[in-house]
């Protein structure tokens, strides 16, 4: 008897999952990077009402709480990501993964924006090559040799993105066009395909590249696009214009990721639909229990979708909702902790990941 059940203990397979997460991206993943930089363009993100939900005080996470690359650590059983610029404090462990994120970057090079003019609007220069530099410094300080950085590196998870809506975000938000904008998609691909490629070749093995969300159903994006026009709106009320937008991105980047594949087999390069995630509780908001919808935002300072420039959430005249988890939308911009955790579970337990994480998640959330 005994035996027998000892034997069904050590039949018991051993729990697989990932020993670190490394993650790279802007506000949607950014976890104290920017507020530590300063966080000049956007101080109010070290203030309350951001972060009230689940901390209980700013972390610099662009949010009322926990955002995506929170909810995969939880699910493997790791630590939040620490924000690299924390480590320089010494007091942060980093074993186990480290935020490279900075809210506002750009996947393309700051230079880029500054040659077209409108560089000066940038929240951050810290665009996906310095938050590479970044990586590239961490790495030497945990594994030195190349098979010791494989053996290291083979069960890290690397999150490149969601990063590339910046590269968009800035020249629409200063007038560009959809028609203009679509000419920078291949420029933007190549450059997050160019960092994905890096990280393989630095021994990355596992990565998931985060697709754009449907911008059209972003309270920024349908305040300044407003149009009395109904036939712009979808059936959700989004612009369908720039949702067709985001698609169009994401086509481009699941092509090039494609061919990455074929490049470096040994490698699972995982893509991960963003768009496909959210457009469900953009599709059902009281399935999800988003009782006050999806597109109107919990905190500022009033209009349509309560977006105002002039009274952003945090500002004097903007105020939060009640209760953030019956909105999609937090800030106008940024999504609330409950939509991030919808997201994160269309991610670790399927299916808007392509091909499927090699580990599954060790806890709910
Ligand atoms: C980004 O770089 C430009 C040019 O080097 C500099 O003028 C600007 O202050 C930098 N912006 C930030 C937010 O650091
Ligand atoms: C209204 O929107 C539709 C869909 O975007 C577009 O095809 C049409 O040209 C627009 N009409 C006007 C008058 O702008």
């Amino acid at each position: 008897m005994i035996i027998s059940c000892l034997g069904t203990v050590s039949a018991t397979p051993p729990l697989k999952y990932y020993d670190s997460i490394f993650s790279f991206g802007d506000s949607l993943a950014d976890t104290g990077n920017f507020l530590l930089s300063g966080a000049l363009a956007f101080p109010v993100i070290g203030e309350l009402p951001y972060g009230e939900t689940y901390f209980h005080r700013a972390t610099g996470r662009c949010s009322n709480g926990r955002l995506v690359v929170d909810f995969i650590a939880e699910a493997y059983g790791l630590p939040y990501l620490p924000p690299y610029l924390a480590l320089a404090k010494g007091n942060e462990k980093f074993e186990q993964g480290v935020n490279f994120a900075v809210a506002g970057a750009t996947a393309m090079d700051a230079k880029i924006f500054y040659d077209r003019k409108i560089g000066q609007i940038l929240w951050t220069n810290d665009s996906l090559s310095v938050q590479l530099g970044w990586f590239k410094k961490l790495k030497s300080t945990l594994c030195s040799t190349k098979e010791d950085c494989a053996k290291y590196f083979k069960k890290s998870l690397f999150l490149v993105g969601e990063i590339g809506g910046n590269d968009y975000n800035y020249p629409f938000f200063v007038g560009g066009s959809i028609k203009q904008l679509k000419a920078l998609v291949p420029l933007v691909v190549e450059t997050i395909v160019a960092a994905t490629s890096m990280l393989i070749e630095e021994g990355a093995v596992e990565l998931i590249v985060a697709g754009n969300l449907p911008i059209g159903c972003n309270a920024v994006y349908l305040t300044l696009f407003r149009t009395p026009n109904i036939s712009a709106y979808d059936q959700n009320g989004c612009l369908k214009a720039y949702n067709a937008f985001s698609k169009y991105h994401n086509s481009q980047l699941k092509l090039a990721l494609e061919t990455l594949r074929q490049k470096y087999p040994h490698a699972n390069i995982i893509y991960a639909d963003y768009y496909g995630a959210a457009k469900r509780f953009f599709h059902a908001p009281k399935h999800y229990g988003f009782s006050e919808g999806t597109l109107v935002a919990c905190c500022g300072g009033g209009g349509p979708y309560n977006f105002n420039n002039s009274a952003r959430c945090g500002h004097t005249g903007s105020r939060a909702c009640l209760d953030p988890s019956t909105h999609a939308n937090w800030d106008g911009v940024h999504l609330t902790e409950v939509a991030y955790r919808h997201i994160a579970m269309g991610l670790v337990k399927g299916p808007f990941t392509s091909p499927p994480l090699t580990f599954p998640p060790i806890n709910d959330f």
